[in-house]
């Protein structure tokens, strides 16, 4: 008999399963997580964990890998179609490291970078302070409107003040389509690299449900386990514009990759990336993507019928972003805790203009690819978001104070008070029921 993680590590393996009972008896709205299929489990629990491949098909530096060769072959071969691009690189390691490859890239330390900043919903990598990408480099920071959409006036003048070696279009909290065409122009004029982040939405963009960026930018980086429905994963991306800039581009992020910032790629997960993009070209990907924005613009729409403030109010895509400033500022924390008492996982988010700061936020993000993926539909996302408005008002009159030092303390005093609210119990139960009702990954033994 083969031995089995149940015996040989009953602790590893019981933390798995209790994992696992969370997720299918919880709704998971964080609007960056997915569910992915058995086939691409199947992948990244594969054997190809065991291999070595520094460097690129035909051009290793280990013997052996004639097999994995072929296998990164169709990974980019996949992506070029999925994503009309000319070139592909399927190895970043996430997200991350594929946006820290195009700075490399593009540009010198000490260079002009222009992104997203942060609180407006924009990605730590695209410049912020936090992040080496805003140490290493001049971040001049562009915003969103009151509004909340993207202020276009204020990044042409940034940009034809900074003149940018790089800029990015793409965030991690923005609910409107990204206006590629006119970041591609804005670009262009300052003789910029424009990079698209487009991380969140690269599922929605294979389905045609965004549109492209390819006509407008240089360079595209992805995640591959958001919309996309892959393994952690990164790629980056070269367009024909791209290389119409710069012949050499593509060489630059390859050489970024490896050698400078990644050693051997993880080739069981460059499998289960090539497995996924074969799952987003079948008809039933589109589909899926369709009701992913549908049921992210009934929610909007149940959440407001339910008194509930959104930034923009709606969305366009696959995420929503909820203002809790008419109940005061800093109260994503309490919602945050509140919803996951209700089996229901959201994060706490910044939103424009935050008049709180971003560790104690005053909003939340949601979003819908995972319900989506269990076959949730309109009717789910009309009842989840009278749930959500309701357990919202429970707790909408918890205060957060001013001093840093008591906020501990009333987090405490808080976690007691709603331990026992009964309307958040009464709909952990109905959640409960409603994920019975779609199941995920049924029967499913972790190990086989
Ligand atoms: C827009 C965007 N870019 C990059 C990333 C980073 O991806 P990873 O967490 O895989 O490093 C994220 C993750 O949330 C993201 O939202």
């Amino acid at each position: 008999m083969m031995e089995d993680i149940s015996k040989t590590d009953p602790e590893v393996y019981n933390l798995i399963k209790k994992e696992l009972k969370r997720q299918q008896l919880g709704l998971e709205m964080i609007p960056s997580e997915n569910n992915v299929s058995r086939m691409v489990l199947q992948a990244m629990g594969s054997i190809l964990t065991n291999k070595y491949s520094e460097g690129y098909p035909q051009k290793r530096y280990y013997g052996g890998n004639q097999f994995i060769d072929e296998i990164e072959s169709l990974a980019i071969e996949r992506a070029k179609k999925a994503f009309k691009v000319a070139h592909a690189n399927v190895q970043p390691y996430s997200g991350s490291p594929a946006n820290f490859a195009v700075y490399v890239a593009t540009c010198h330390p000490g260079d002009v970078i222009m992104g997203h900043n942060l609180p407006d919903g924009g990605h730590l990598t695209h410049g912020w302070k936090a992040s080496v990408t805003g140490q290493f480099y001049k971040s001049v920071p562009y915003h969103v409107k009151s509004d909340g959409y993207l202020d276009l006036d204020e990044i042409e003048r940034l940009a034809k003040e900074h003149k940018p070696k790089l800029m990015w279009v793409g965030a991690t909290a923005y609910v409107r389509e990204f206006p590629f065409e006119e970041l591609g122009k804005i670009a262009d004029e300052a003789g910029a690299y424009l990079a698209a982040d487009i991380a969140h939405i690269s599922g929605l963009v294979i389905a045609g449900v965004h549109e492209s960026p390819s006509p407008y930018v240089h360079i595209i980086t992805t995640t591959t386990h958001k919309t996309l429905r892959g393994p952690r994963g990164g790629m980056i991306m070269v367009t024909q514009k791209g290389l119409d800039k710069d012949p050499d581009l593509a060489n630059k992020i390859d050489r970024a990759i490896f050698p400078g910032l990644q050693g051997g790629p993880h080739d069981h997960t460059t499998a289960a990336i090539a497995v996924a993009l074969e799952e987003s070209s079948k008809p039933e990907f589109k589909e899926y993507c369709k009701q992913i924005v549908n049921n992210s613009k009934e929610l909007a729409k149940s959440l407001m019928e339910n008194g509930i403030k959104l930034v923009t109010n709606g969305t366009d895509n696959h995420m929503i972003l909820i203002d809790l400033t008419p109940f005061g500022k800093g109260k994503g924390i309490f919602v945050q805790e509140a919803l996951d008492l209700a089996n229901i996982t959201t994060n706490k988010n910044t939103i424009p203009a935050d008049p709180s700061s971003p560790f104690y936020p005053s909003g939340v993000r949601l979003g819908t690819p995972s319900l989506t993926t269990r076959g949730m539909q309109e009717k789910e996302m009309e009842t989840i978001g009278k749930w959500i408005s309701e357990i919202i008002k429970e707790v909408k009159d918890f205060e957060l104070p001013d001093n840093k030092a008591e906020i501990g303390n009333c987090l405490k005093h808080f976690k007691e008070s709603i331990e026992h609210n009964k309307r958040i119990h009464e709909i952990k139960n109905h959640v409960v029921e409603l994920c019975r009702k779609f199941p995920m990954y049924p029967s499913f033994d972790i190990l086989r």
